[in-house]
Protein backbone atom coordinates (compact mmCIF):
# COMPACT_ATOMS: atom_id res chain seq x y z
CA UNK A 1 0.00 0.00 0.00
CA UNK A 2 1.24 3.14 -1.09
CA UNK A 3 1.71 6.17 1.91
CA UNK A 4 0.00 9.48 1.80
CA UNK A 5 3.13 11.58 1.65
CA UNK A 6 3.70 9.27 -2.13
CA UNK A 7 0.10 9.68 -3.03
CA UNK A 8 0.96 13.52 -2.40
CA UNK A 9 3.96 13.52 -4.08
CA UNK A 10 2.45 11.76 -7.22
CA UNK A 11 -0.58 14.36 -7.03
CA UNK A 12 2.12 16.75 -7.33
CA UNK A 13 4.23 14.92 -10.27
CA UNK A 14 1.09 14.88 -12.21
CA UNK A 15 -0.11 18.50 -11.54
CA UNK A 16 3.30 19.54 -13.35
CA UNK A 17 2.76 17.32 -16.34
CA UNK A 18 -0.82 18.79 -16.96
CA UNK A 19 0.80 22.38 -17.07
CA UNK A 20 3.91 21.40 -18.82
CA UNK A 21 1.89 19.93 -21.94
CA UNK A 22 -0.38 22.36 -21.94
CA UNK A 23 -3.38 21.27 -20.34
CA UNK A 24 -4.22 23.90 -17.94
CA UNK A 25 -3.25 28.19 -17.85
CA UNK A 26 -2.04 29.51 -14.62
CA UNK A 27 -3.75 27.90 -11.98
CA UNK A 28 -6.34 26.17 -13.52
CA UNK A 29 -7.27 22.30 -13.23
CA UNK A 30 -7.54 20.34 -10.32
CA UNK A 31 -6.83 16.84 -8.86
CA UNK A 32 -8.30 14.03 -6.66
CA UNK A 33 -7.56 10.57 -5.16
CA UNK A 34 -9.80 8.61 -3.27
CA UNK A 35 -7.64 6.87 -0.27
CA UNK A 36 -10.80 5.25 1.67
CA UNK A 37 -13.98 5.84 1.60
CA UNK A 38 -14.13 8.78 3.55
CA UNK A 39 -10.96 10.37 3.15
CA UNK A 40 -9.89 11.96 0.16
CA UNK A 41 -6.74 13.90 -1.07
CA UNK A 42 -7.31 16.77 -3.74
CA UNK A 43 -5.27 19.97 -5.01
CA UNK A 44 -6.12 23.11 -3.18
CA UNK A 45 -7.77 26.24 -5.06
CA UNK A 46 -6.32 29.17 -6.70
CA UNK A 47 -2.54 27.78 -6.93
CA UNK A 48 -0.64 27.00 -10.14
CA UNK A 49 -0.77 22.77 -10.50
CA UNK A 50 2.58 23.00 -12.08
CA UNK A 51 4.43 24.24 -8.74
CA UNK A 52 2.45 22.29 -5.94
CA UNK A 53 5.13 20.48 -3.21
CA UNK A 54 3.10 17.78 -1.01
CA UNK A 55 2.62 20.24 1.70
CA UNK A 56 -0.17 21.68 -0.90
CA UNK A 57 -2.16 19.12 -1.03
CA UNK A 58 -5.53 18.67 1.56
CA UNK A 59 -7.45 15.83 2.89
CA UNK A 60 -10.99 15.97 2.75
CA UNK A 61 -14.01 13.80 3.86
CA UNK A 62 -16.48 12.67 1.69
CA UNK A 63 -18.43 15.68 2.05
CA UNK A 64 -15.19 17.71 0.21
CA UNK A 65 -15.06 19.08 4.51
CA UNK A 66 -11.32 19.81 5.33
CA UNK A 67 -9.59 16.85 7.54
CA UNK A 68 -5.99 18.42 7.04
CA UNK A 69 -4.64 21.62 4.87
CA UNK A 70 -2.08 23.49 5.72
CA UNK A 71 -2.31 27.49 6.36
CA UNK A 72 -2.82 29.15 3.25
CA UNK A 73 -4.40 26.16 1.53
CA UNK A 74 -8.32 25.68 0.86
CA UNK A 75 -10.10 22.29 -1.25
CA UNK A 76 -10.41 22.73 -4.99
CA UNK A 77 -13.51 25.26 -5.52
CA UNK A 78 -14.79 22.25 -7.93
CA UNK A 79 -14.08 19.52 -5.37
CA UNK A 80 -17.99 19.05 -5.46
CA UNK A 81 -17.58 17.65 -9.03
CA UNK A 82 -14.80 15.36 -7.83
CA UNK A 83 -16.97 13.85 -5.14
CA UNK A 84 -20.04 13.44 -7.36
CA UNK A 85 -18.05 11.43 -9.43
CA UNK A 86 -17.12 9.22 -6.55
CA UNK A 87 -20.42 8.85 -5.17
CA UNK A 88 -21.63 7.07 -8.14
CA UNK A 89 -18.52 5.21 -9.12
CA UNK A 90 -17.16 3.32 -6.62
CA UNK A 91 -14.53 1.83 -8.56
CA UNK A 92 -12.84 5.39 -9.28
CA UNK A 93 -10.27 5.79 -7.24
CA UNK A 94 -9.12 9.22 -9.22
CA UNK A 95 -10.58 12.38 -10.60
CA UNK A 96 -8.66 14.71 -13.03
CA UNK A 97 -9.74 18.13 -14.29
CA UNK A 98 -8.27 20.24 -17.21
CA UNK A 99 -8.55 22.48 -19.69
CA UNK A 100 -6.51 21.15 -22.83
CA UNK A 101 -6.73 23.28 -25.80
CA UNK A 102 -8.14 21.03 -28.28
CA UNK A 103 -10.52 19.11 -26.03
CA UNK A 104 -11.46 22.45 -24.84
CA UNK A 105 -12.14 24.03 -27.92
CA UNK A 106 -14.49 20.51 -29.27
CA UNK A 107 -16.07 21.56 -25.65
CA UNK A 108 -16.56 25.32 -26.81
CA UNK A 109 -17.94 24.61 -30.05
CA UNK A 110 -20.24 21.53 -28.81
CA UNK A 111 -19.18 19.13 -30.70
CA UNK A 112 -18.58 15.25 -28.79
CA UNK A 113 -15.70 13.54 -29.37
CA UNK A 114 -17.77 10.68 -31.02
CA UNK A 115 -16.30 9.66 -34.67
CA UNK A 116 -14.48 6.28 -34.66
CA UNK A 117 -10.77 7.40 -36.25
CA UNK A 118 -8.11 5.53 -34.75
CA UNK A 119 -7.60 2.25 -33.47
CA UNK A 120 -6.03 3.26 -29.47
CA UNK A 121 -9.09 5.88 -29.25
CA UNK A 122 -11.42 4.00 -30.32
CA UNK A 123 -10.18 0.88 -27.76
CA UNK A 124 -8.64 3.21 -25.23
CA UNK A 125 -11.44 5.99 -24.64
CA UNK A 126 -14.53 4.93 -26.54
CA UNK A 127 -16.55 8.11 -26.74
CA UNK A 128 -16.79 11.21 -25.01
CA UNK A 129 -20.01 13.61 -24.40
CA UNK A 130 -20.65 17.05 -23.77
CA UNK A 131 -22.33 17.75 -20.21
CA UNK A 132 -24.19 20.90 -20.45
CA UNK A 133 -22.62 24.08 -19.21
CA UNK A 134 -22.72 24.59 -15.43
CA UNK A 135 -21.32 27.99 -13.44
CA UNK A 136 -17.84 26.42 -12.56
CA UNK A 137 -17.81 25.80 -8.16
CA UNK A 138 -21.47 25.87 -8.26
CA UNK A 139 -23.42 22.90 -8.16
CA UNK A 140 -24.59 23.12 -11.28
CA UNK A 141 -21.43 21.04 -13.03
CA UNK A 142 -21.59 17.84 -10.55
CA UNK A 143 -25.61 17.82 -11.29
CA UNK A 144 -24.84 18.11 -15.39
CA UNK A 145 -21.94 15.93 -15.12
CA UNK A 146 -23.72 12.84 -13.09
CA UNK A 147 -26.23 11.30 -16.01
CA UNK A 148 -23.06 10.10 -18.01
CA UNK A 149 -21.09 8.63 -15.38
CA UNK A 150 -23.03 5.08 -15.21
CA UNK A 151 -21.94 5.16 -19.21
CA UNK A 152 -18.63 7.38 -19.33
CA UNK A 153 -14.88 7.12 -18.38
CA UNK A 154 -14.85 11.23 -19.68
CA UNK A 155 -16.48 13.74 -20.70
CA UNK A 156 -16.24 17.36 -21.92
CA UNK A 157 -17.13 20.41 -19.92
CA UNK A 158 -19.68 22.40 -21.89
CA UNK A 159 -17.53 25.82 -22.80
CA UNK A 160 -15.24 24.87 -19.70
CA UNK A 161 -12.45 21.78 -20.23
CA UNK A 162 -12.75 18.11 -19.17
CA UNK A 163 -12.84 16.18 -16.83
CA UNK A 164 -11.65 11.93 -16.81
CA UNK A 165 -11.80 9.45 -14.09
CA UNK A 166 -10.34 6.09 -13.22
CA UNK A 167 -8.99 3.32 -11.16
CA UNK A 168 -5.95 5.30 -9.63
CA UNK A 169 -4.42 8.41 -10.73
CA UNK A 170 -2.15 7.83 -13.16
CA UNK A 171 -4.81 5.97 -15.28
CA UNK A 172 -7.32 8.99 -14.56
CA UNK A 173 -4.64 11.32 -16.11
CA UNK A 174 -3.59 9.21 -19.27
CA UNK A 175 -7.37 9.21 -19.82
CA UNK A 176 -6.79 12.66 -19.63
CA UNK A 177 -3.85 12.42 -22.34
CA UNK A 178 -5.88 10.43 -24.67
CA UNK A 179 -8.99 12.71 -25.08
CA UNK A 180 -6.51 15.42 -25.71
CA UNK A 181 -4.80 13.42 -28.40
CA UNK A 182 -7.66 11.92 -29.73
CA UNK A 183 -9.17 15.90 -30.14
CA UNK A 184 -6.15 17.18 -31.26
CA UNK A 185 -5.89 14.41 -34.02
CA UNK A 186 -9.54 15.18 -34.82
CA UNK A 187 -9.14 18.56 -34.90
CA UNK A 188 -6.36 18.50 -37.72
CA UNK A 189 -8.15 15.67 -39.72
CA UNK A 190 -10.76 18.10 -40.12
CA UNK A 191 -8.75 20.47 -41.18
CA UNK A 192 -7.30 18.13 -43.67
CA UNK A 193 -10.46 17.86 -45.51
CA UNK A 194 -12.21 15.25 -42.78
CA UNK A 195 -11.46 12.29 -41.23
CA UNK A 196 -11.83 8.58 -42.51
CA UNK A 197 -13.87 6.51 -40.31
CA UNK A 198 -13.86 3.43 -39.28
CA UNK A 199 -16.78 1.33 -40.95
CA UNK A 200 -18.76 -0.73 -38.27
CA UNK A 201 -16.82 -4.17 -38.77
CA UNK A 202 -13.91 -2.63 -38.04
CA UNK A 203 -15.46 -0.91 -34.58
CA UNK A 204 -16.64 -4.19 -33.84
CA UNK A 205 -13.60 -5.70 -34.36
CA UNK A 206 -11.69 -2.90 -31.94
CA UNK A 207 -14.63 -3.66 -29.28
CA UNK A 208 -13.41 -6.79 -29.52
CA UNK A 209 -10.28 -6.54 -28.37
CA UNK A 210 -10.99 -3.93 -25.77
CA UNK A 211 -13.22 -7.21 -24.37
CA UNK A 212 -10.20 -9.66 -24.32
CA UNK A 213 -7.78 -7.12 -22.70
CA UNK A 214 -10.54 -6.80 -19.97
CA UNK A 215 -10.10 -3.21 -19.41
CA UNK A 216 -11.90 -1.79 -16.24
CA UNK A 217 -14.23 1.42 -16.93
CA UNK A 218 -17.46 1.66 -19.33
CA UNK A 219 -16.79 1.26 -22.54
CA UNK A 220 -19.04 0.93 -26.11
CA UNK A 221 -17.54 -2.31 -26.12
CA UNK A 222 -19.54 -3.22 -23.03
CA UNK A 223 -22.71 -1.09 -23.10
CA UNK A 224 -24.59 0.83 -25.39
CA UNK A 225 -23.66 4.89 -24.62
CA UNK A 226 -26.25 5.75 -27.46
CA UNK A 227 -28.91 8.36 -25.00
CA UNK A 228 -29.73 11.53 -25.41
CA UNK A 229 -29.22 12.01 -29.10
CA UNK A 230 -25.76 10.14 -28.84
CA UNK A 231 -24.26 8.30 -31.52
CA UNK A 232 -21.27 7.26 -30.37
CA UNK A 233 -18.76 5.76 -33.03
CA UNK A 234 -21.06 6.00 -35.46
CA UNK A 235 -22.96 2.54 -34.05
CA UNK A 236 -26.52 4.18 -34.44
CA UNK A 237 -28.75 1.82 -32.34
CA UNK A 238 -26.05 -1.13 -32.78
CA UNK A 239 -24.33 -0.68 -29.63
CA UNK A 240 -22.63 -3.87 -28.50
CA UNK A 241 -24.81 -4.36 -26.01
CA UNK A 242 -27.78 -4.18 -28.69
CA UNK A 243 -25.68 -6.06 -30.77
CA UNK A 244 -25.73 -10.41 -30.94
CA UNK A 245 -27.73 -12.05 -28.23
CA UNK A 246 -25.17 -11.42 -24.95
CA UNK A 247 -26.03 -9.16 -22.05
CA UNK A 248 -23.85 -6.66 -20.49
CA UNK A 249 -23.13 -8.80 -17.81
CA UNK A 250 -22.25 -12.05 -20.41
CA UNK A 251 -19.36 -9.43 -21.55
CA UNK A 252 -18.74 -8.02 -18.87
CA UNK A 253 -18.09 -11.73 -17.16
CA UNK A 254 -15.74 -12.87 -20.46
CA UNK A 255 -13.64 -9.64 -19.88
CA UNK A 256 -13.43 -10.75 -16.77
CA UNK A 257 -12.09 -14.35 -17.17
CA UNK A 258 -10.08 -13.22 -20.27
CA UNK A 259 -8.39 -10.78 -17.85
CA UNK A 260 -7.66 -13.89 -15.33
CA UNK A 261 -6.27 -16.31 -18.08
CA UNK A 262 -4.06 -13.72 -19.48
CA UNK A 263 -2.64 -12.94 -16.15
CA UNK A 264 -2.30 -16.61 -15.20
CA UNK A 265 -0.53 -17.56 -19.03
CA UNK A 266 1.85 -14.37 -18.03
CA UNK A 267 2.87 -16.18 -14.75
P1 LIG B 1 -9.37 25.43 -8.43
O1 LIG B 1 -8.03 26.13 -8.43
O2 LIG B 1 -10.30 25.99 -7.37
O3 LIG B 1 -9.23 23.96 -8.33
O4 LIG B 1 -10.10 25.78 -9.80
C1 LIG B 1 -9.44 25.67 -11.01
C2 LIG B 1 -10.36 25.42 -12.16
O5 LIG B 1 -9.91 25.03 -13.21
C3 LIG B 1 -11.81 25.65 -12.03
O6 LIG B 1 -12.49 25.11 -13.12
Amino acid sequence: MVNEYEIKKQICDIGKRIYDRNMVAANDGNISVKLGENEFLCTPTGVSKGFMTPEYICKIDKNGQVIHANPGFRPSSEIKMHMRVYQKRPDVGSVVHAHPVYATSFAIAGIPLTQPIMPEAVIALGCVPIAPYGTPSTMEIPDAVEPFLEHFDAVLLESHGALTWSVDLLAAYLKMESVEFYAQLLYQSKMLGGPKEFDKDQVQRLYQIRRQMGLPGKHPANLCQNKDGMNCHNCGGECSSAHGSSTEADQELVARITKQVMAALKQ
